[in-house]
């Protein structure tokens, strides 16, 4: 598949959903983000079921004015609940190149990587009774859109639509998911963080993250979700 867009104007965003549903796979997307100001507008790229207990990984990209730095937001829905984001700020321009953006979601684990540095990792807790997203399957959806009512700066930074169309590219989207999954495939149904990989994230965590629900106590007067004091 070659280069594809996205855009965004005034009267309409844009986006795809593949055409399978899946439980389980390791998918991959190269975006470029909308260059220049791009304050308002969300490219997302995220996996969904359907109904009102759903579950969902999300990859979002929070666009800004130019020459300030996206936002990586990236949240999990198991079973209806969502409320586990955690943001991050790039350690590259990603409206200069493409980048990719890749998602596994196996049994054990959701890892999210950047350039293949994995950045987050959701564990299955189910052992002690928290919901992991391992019984619905999904599709795969990618959209831009505008969200100016929250996005910047809780809305502050409205969309400068002068200077619309906005468009992010996308390409060599590859998605390896499970219909059968017997094991043969490449790996990643039984992949973990190794000890490496730990130290990667732990790094980017360090100095890339900006926002982790878990450690947001103003917003959990009650007590952190469970699965934060779990490493
Ligand atoms: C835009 O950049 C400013 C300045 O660095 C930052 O405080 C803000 O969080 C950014 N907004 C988004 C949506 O990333």
């Amino acid at each position: 598949m070659g280069n594809s867009s996205l855009s965004l104007d005034h009267t309409s965003g844009s986006g795809f959903e593949s055409k399978r549903v899946f439980l389980f796979g390791k998918i991959e997307m190269e975006l470029k983000l909308v260059p220049g100001n791009s304050a308002g507008t969300v490219t997302a790229y995220f996996l969904s079921s359907k109904g009102p207990l759903h579950d969902e990984i999300d990859f979002e990209f929070l666009g800004n004015l130019s020459g300030d730095p996206y936002t990586l937001h990236t949240n999990i829905f198991a079973h209806g609940k969502g409320d586990k984001e955690q943001q991050f700020k790039l350690w590259f321009d990603p409206t200069e190149d493409f980048h990719k953006y890749s998602i596994l979601w196996n049994q054990n684990n959701i890892i999210f990587y950047v350039d293949d540095t994995p950045i987050r990792n959701f564990k299955n807790n189910e052992a002690i009774g928290l919901p992991f997203p391992n019984s619905q399957a999904m599709k795969i959806y990618s959209s831009l859109w505008d969200a100016d009512d929250w996005a910047t700066r809780g809305g502050l930074v409205k969309t400068d639509w002068t200077k619309a169309p906005f468009t992010a590219s996308y390409r060599n989207f590859n998605a390896d998911i499970c219909c059968l999954c017997s094991g043969s495939n490449g790996g990643w149904i039984n992949q973990a963080l190794n000890s490496t990989e730990q130290e990667k994230m732990r790094m980017v965590q360090e100095n890339f993250m900006i926002y982790n629900y878990c450690t947001d106590f103003q917003r959990f007067p009650q007590g952190l979700p469970q699965e934060c004091s779990i490493a």
